[in-house]
């Protein structure tokens, strides 16, 4: 397999196969070698806000509990009872001071210890060593309330790993305190997780066809005016396409006092002039920020997605809507109708993206299909920007495929290196 996807796959040329949207033993390659060795993201900070809450979610196929314990400390635990294996918390969220699991009773505190065992004298004798089964714990931390954990306890930092995105990070999501609004939605995408993963971390290109649907209705004007833009590409194949026109700022103006302290000269440059940005942390976090306009008003949404594995040929997509603390009640609503409307589970936007996602997934499957390389060439070559105030590799324009590229080199390479 190895040799396989040595001579086929070749990023560096624009060239990868549609099999490596198919195979069942690359989908096992990518849990071992990308999951359980990269840092995921697991959820937002405000989704447990107090002691005791907790919400249950995935890293790759790994069930994970991430809760905050009664000291206000975030730990990321295995979903997994460490009597017999069976899964310890049955719920999405909650908040408790213990987890029971549902088959004998032993009974974990929310900071991982085995407390109790129904009738242990009778059933293990005096002897019995309760530091053997405490719960398996992630490693974990967190960037401006995004919470990470990887099974890598020995690896990077998340700020290493983060790198040079965090310039951008800290535009899209420390611009002033955000939170998360309602729960996530979840979805089922008969995609290999990558397709929407590649999609949002390079592809502004397919904004003029896929979405005409949005201007037809009037909900975006005409994007071919907005071709300015930047093409953004950092550490690990993290990476974003920024628009940005210069028109009309699409952030909340009562909250500048907020930017101008938390961003530098060039972060709030960007701020100022971007219309909308795409963009993913590898592997399978994406965000979007847009704007819809609601009469005279600019309303802005700021959304994060997950591509969760789930076989290779389908993924559970998950969404998020994140809102200004500061802003009022009506702004609020208002964000989270402009994200229904494009960008949730039965948003316009997400429908018309999928169907393509799914299209390429069924190819992939056939036998002549399978091996014919598709084409990421857009772009090759071209230099990038040598003034542009961020890090990391700025091309100036948004449609390229220089992302699409670099995310699959990353992707190769952990897939080939046998490490760690
Ligand atoms: Fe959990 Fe037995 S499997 S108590
Ligand atoms: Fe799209």
């Amino acid at each position: 397999l190895e040799k396989l996807l040595s001579s086929t796959v070749k990023p560096d040329e624009g060239e990868i196969p549609p099999f490596i949207f198919q195979r069942s033993d690359i989908y096992q390659l990518e849990l071992e070698r990308i999951f359980k060795r990269n840092w995921l993201f697991i959820a937002h900070e405000t989704e447990i806000p107090s002691p005791g809450d907790y919400v249950t979610r995935r890293m790759g196929e790994e069930d994970v509990i991430v809760s905050r314990g009664e000291d206000n400390e975030i730990r990321v635990f295995l979903n997994f009872c460490r009597h017999r294996g069976n899964r310890i918390s049955r719920t999405d969220m909650g908040n408790c001071s213990h987890f029971r699991c549902p088959y004998h009773g032993f009974t974990y505190s929310n900071k991982g210890d085995l407390v109790g065992v129904p009738y242990r004298k009778q059933v293990y004798g005096k002897e019995f060593d309760w530091s053997k089964f405490s719960l398996i714990q992630a490693r974990s931390d967190q960037y401006h309330g995004l919470i990470f954990a990887t099974w890598n306890h020995e690896g990077e930092s998340l700020d290493a790993f983060l790198g040079d995105m965090k310039w951008y990070m800290d535009i899209f999501f420390n611009r002033t305190e955000l939170e998360v609004l309602g729960q996530p939605q979840r979805y089922e995408v008969r995609s290999n997780w990558k397709l929407p993963a590649e999609n949002f971390v390079s592809d502004s290109y397919h904004f003029l066809f896929t979405h005409q649907s949005l201007m037809s209705v009037g909900q975006v004007k005409n994007v071919k005016e907005r071709k300015k833009g930047y093409h953004v590409s950092a550490t690990n194949a993290h990476g974003c396409g920024i628009s940005a026109p210069g028109e009309e700022m699409i952030f909340n103006r009562d909250f500048m006092d907020d930017y101008e302290a938390n961003l530098s000269e060039g972060q709030l440059g960007i701020l100022k002039e971007m219309f909308n940005v795409h963009g993913n942390i590898s592997p399978n976090l994406s965000f979007l920020i847009s704007s819809r306009k609601v009469g005279d008003e600019v309303v802005s949404f700021t959304t994060i997605k997950q591509w969760q594995p789930k076989g290779p040929e389908n993924a559970e997509g998950w969404s998020w809507l994140l809102v200004e603390k500061r802003a009022s009640d009506r702004v609020k609503e208002m964000s989270m109708q402009s994200y229904l409307l494009n960008h949730s589970s039965s948003g316009m936007a997400e429908q018309d993206d999928g169907v393509n996602y799914e299209g390429i997934t069924r190819n992939s499957r056939s036998d002549v299909a399978a091996s014919v390389p598709l084409k990421y060439q857009i772009g090759l070559g071209r230099t990038p920007m040598s003034d542009f105030p961020g890090p990391g590799t700025v091309y100036e324009g948004k449609w390229q495929e220089e992302n699409a590229r670099k995310y699959y080199e990353w992707w190769l390479g952990s897939l080939l290196d046998s490490g760690v």
